[in-house]
């Protein structure tokens, strides 16, 4: 039988999500489907029981609901359990579903990809402290990186996550604009720099390390505001379609077993988005 995938979200119709999977499937041979659902936060629990017994393979979770998911799947990734939200779901061979968050790991496959992965030990610097921070924060600790810290314009949050996270800091964007220079790696969790967004700039890069690399999980536009500044810097700069592409890719291969091809992807989108 066809095996069929979604992503279930409000709003929906926007999502690169569909494009993006039923892309690879078509490359990679697979005889799968994957669809965009609209779905209000109100007919969340109906939705999750209809997807299973239509038979969905998996399925996608954006904006609203990847935290109220939660209570109606049976198992959890332990990433997943830790960040408090799932962005994937797998229906498992005994029929259970199990949620995964694939969105942090997607940050630091990309991020990686980018660089390379001799980085870990430099020092971390996340700006924001919203459910994109949390989850990136604990997928670099997963992969080794040690020396987190998180500006954030309300610091609590940003204190929250380090005592989830057991390590690290959390500090102002004052602060962190006048330490900047202690930093390796920057970025920027934000919605700043999005399209839409009527703030461009968390903070002032003028202390910007020499060498440093800076990231934003920002995608539409590719260049933000931010990573703009940061290149005039010389700084090495990841756009956010990275971690879009990524998170899907890791999704991908808990559905099918497979790693499809994320450098022709990334290269597609790259020339839709400029
Ligand atoms: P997401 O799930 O995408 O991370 P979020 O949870 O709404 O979104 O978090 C948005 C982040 O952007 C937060 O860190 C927020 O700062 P606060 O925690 O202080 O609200 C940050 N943010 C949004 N607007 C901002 C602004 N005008 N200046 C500075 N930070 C801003």
């Amino acid at each position: 039988m066809k095996k069929w995938f979604a992503v279930i979200g409000d709003p929906i119709a926007h999502s690169k999500s569909p494009n993006m999977h039923n892309a690879w499937f078509n490359e990679m041979d697979i005889d799968a489907a994957y669809i965009p659902i609209h779905i209000k936060s109100e007919q969340l629990e109906k939705a999750v029981f209809s997807l299973k017994t239509l038979g969905a393979s998996g399925w996608n979770v954006t904006i609203p609901h990847k935290q109220t998911i939660i209570p109606f799947l049976d198992e959890l990734d332990e990433l997943a359990e830790k960040m408090g939200a799932v962005n994937t779901v797998v229906r498992q061979q005994d029929g259970k579903l199990k949620g995964y968050n694939t969105d942090g790991s997607g940050f630091v496959h990309s991020l990686e990809e980018a660089v390379g992965k001799e980085h870990k030990q430099r020092a971390v610097l996340i700006i924001g402290a919203g459910g994109a921070a949390r989850g990136i924060a604990f997928a670099l600790q997963q992969y080794g990186y040690t020396n987190i810290t998180i500006a954030n314009r309300t610091i609590s949050k940003g204190i929250e996550i380090v005592n989830e996270l057991g390590e690290g800091q959390a500090i102002s964007l004052k602060d962190a604009e006048q330490q900047l220079d202690h930093f390796g790696i920057i970025i920027q969790s934000t919605s700043a720099g999005l399209a839409n967004s009527e703030f461009s700039l968390p903070l002032s890069l003028e202390k910007l390390q020499e060498g440093a690399i800076v990231a934003d999980i920002v995608y539409n536009p590719l260049m933000t505001t931010f990573l703009l500044e940061a290149q005039k810097k010389n700084a090495k700069i990841v756009n956010g379609l990275g971690m879009f592409v990524h998170q899907g890719a890791i999704a991908f291969n808990y559905w099918l077993g497979q790693y499809p091809n994320t450098n022709l992807m990334i290269k597609r989108l790259t020339e839709e988005l400029q």
